[in-house]
């Protein structure tokens, strides 16, 4: 885990945390009024990128994370070596890192093993001027996945 400035971060790392802002402004909010975006590279040079959707059903809302997940699956899209996530209130900028809430964690590791690959989480301040950087493996230590399962991977690795 290492914080980092805009300026040390790959071209690619830079894209997809740009995605993930522009993502953030489509956020459906209108409970939380928070904006979060967040976007994927996949290791096939792709972008995808999603923004939490919000239900009056509280307990339905969608996470940026997730949403991007799922709309890169319906891609045929699942092999990730990054992701970006990034976040506002309505009328306030965030002044520490929006990181992956647990179960957002869980979903982004189960791809990871599918991918078979290290997954990069970049989080970010609204704006940009505080980054960390850090492995899946980092923010969810011991966790438990579709190995542990036994589950045939490859099958499901595109
Ligand atoms: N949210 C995300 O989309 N991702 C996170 O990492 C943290 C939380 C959303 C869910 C909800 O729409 C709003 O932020 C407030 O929790």
């Amino acid at each position: 885990m290492k914080e980092v400035s805009f300026d040390t971060l790959t071209a690619i790392q830079q894209r997809t945390l740009h995605a993930a802002a522009r993502a953030m402004e489509h956020a459906y909010n209108p409970y939380s009024k928070f904006f979060v975006g967040a976007a994927l590279h996949t290791t096939s040079g792709e972008i995808v990128s999603g923004a939490n959707v919000e239900n009056a059903a509280y307990g339905s809302c969608i996470c940026a994370e997730r949403s991007a997940i799922v709309s890169a699956n319906a891609q045929g899209l699942r092999r990730f070596d990054t992701v970006a996530v990034i976040a506002r209130g309505d009328s306030f900028d965030t002044t520490v890192v929006t990181a992956p809430c647990g179960e957002c964690r869980q979903v982004l590791f189960e791809f990871s093993q599918i991918a078979n690959t290290p997954l990069n989480v970049i989080m970010a301040t609204t704006k940009m001027d505080k980054i960390i950087v850090a492995t899946i493996e980092e923010l969810l230590p011991l966790a438990f996945g579709p190995k542990d399962l036994g589950v045939d991977l490859e099958k499901y690795s595109k």
